[in-house]
């Protein structure tokens, strides 16, 4: 049985020609890319020019560009380092309630160290109101954070207003565009961002390495104390082979958007709308949001969707439940829940996430296999009315 993976917002294979560009720098150019000597001479050469990929990746400066190594110590970075070299002007952040564990669990983090934080709602659709962010924005108000698009719905916000907003009120603005990135372009010379961060991993890159966009002028305390690296704002031998890999992953993923996101968008609307068509009592999360083109987060009535995932992994076919840094909680998604739904909802729900190996044909196999594995746990189902009559959706 052929593997198929569903699962690209948890992570993606790493593509052949990133591979390849990596590989001199963990045999051959093993060197200290900070040595001045003949060993540290390539390294340093990679490392300049990986820098120069990501920042035209973000039409920004190769000085506007920090490496790190996750996504999560980009968020942590940003978040952190604004909020300490800002305290003394205030101490109020805003963020969403439906963000990434790695920007919810900092602002928390940073609660208990006396910041305030605002945590916006969302609607049904897991849209944000600008109105209510205007509304809580105060004079102590020093950093805004909110992400791109959503690991879990892959809806959309719309950054450039909040950057506008946030511009007009000389506040510092974040976003996590982790899961944006190669889905859309990312311009931080149109946009009013201060710093974005990206991963590796999502991108076709390998795991352990991120960036973080810092536009110049921004003042930020650094978290990893240690030599003169990436500019002083963090230390740390630098992961030369894997800032290698990210650059490729970027001149790839501009080369080929348009038409990636143009293959992808056609697939995730088959998906959606096959099973619609075929599942009763069904709910597509964030359905009439601006979503990414890959992803789809489907609620099915009345079972677990562990128990979907179980059954779909019986064919080889991967995909999750909530989010991977969630799955295995008993706890349904965050997001779900800030969105209005049941917890039941929230536990009945997929998320399948598409990319650059997926075809038409997996996703026709998808749409054979689901809905006998769907009717089947409902049978089994005590939540299931188990009658004839169609069951009037609840929400
Ligand atoms: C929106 C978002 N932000 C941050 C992260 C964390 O990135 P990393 O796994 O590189 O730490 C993820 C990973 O799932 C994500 O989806």
């Amino acid at each position: 049985m052929n593997k198929v993976y569903f699962d690209n917002n948890a992570t993606t294979p790493i593509l052949d020609e990133v591979f390849d560009s990596m590989l001199p720098y963990l045999k051959e150019e093993w060197g200290n890319p900070s040595s001045i000597h003949w060993a540290g001479r390539c390294p340093k050469k990679g490392l300049d020019e990986a820098r120069e990929k990501v920042a035209a990746f973000l039409n920004c400066s190769p000085v506007e560009i920090i490496f790190t190594s996750s996504g999560s110590e980009s968020d942590n970075l940003a978040i952190k380092g604004v909020a300490n070299s800002k305290k003394k002007k205030g101490n109020h952040i805003i963020t969403t309630s439906v963000e990434h564990p790695a920007v919810l669990k900092t602002c928390k983090y940073l609660e208990k160290e006396g910041f305030e934080v605002t945590y916006l709602s969302v609607d049904s659709k897991g849209m944000i109101d600008l109105n209510e962010l205007k509304e809580s924005i105060t004079e102590k108000t020093i950093l805004i954070t909110i992400m791109y698009a959503n690991n879990e719905t892959g809806v959309i916000f719309p950054i450039d207003k909040i950057g506008d907003i946030a511009k007009q009120h000389k506040i510092t603005f974040h976003t996590d565009a982790v899961q944006a990135a190669g889905k859309m372009p990312l311009d931080t010379r149109t946009l009013n961002v201060d710093l974005l961060t990206i991963s590796g991993h999502k991108l076709y890159a390998p795991k352990g390495v991120g960036a973080l966009f810092v536009r110049r002028g921004t003042r930020l305390v650094p978290i990893i104390h240690g030599g003169h690296h990436e500019r002083n704002r963090r230390g740390g031998t630098e992961n030369v082979a894997g800032i290698v890999a990210l650059g490729t992953a970027c001149e790839v993923a501009a080369r080929d958007m348009d038409k990636e996101v143009a293959r992808l968008k056609e697939m995730t609307e088959r998906l959606e709308k096959g099973v619609i068509d075929t599942i009763p009592n069904v709910q597509v999360n964030g359905g009439g949001s601006p979503r990414l083109p890959n992803t789809t987060n489907i609620s099915f009535e009345f079972i677990e969707g562990e128990s979907i995932l179980l059954g779909l992994d019986m064919h080889s076919i991967a995909a999750s439940s909530g989010s991977a840094c969630t799955s295995g909680s008993l706890e349904p998604t965050h997001v779900l829940l800030a969105m209005g739904n049941t917890a039941e909802l929230s536990h009945g729900s997929i998320r399948f996430s598409l990319g650059r190996t997926n075809t038409m044909k997996e996703i026709e196999l998808l749409l054979e296999v689901l809905p006998p594995i769907v009717e089947r746990m409902r049978s089994m189902s005590p939540l299931y009315a188990g009658s004839n009559e169609p069951v009037v959706f609840k929400r």
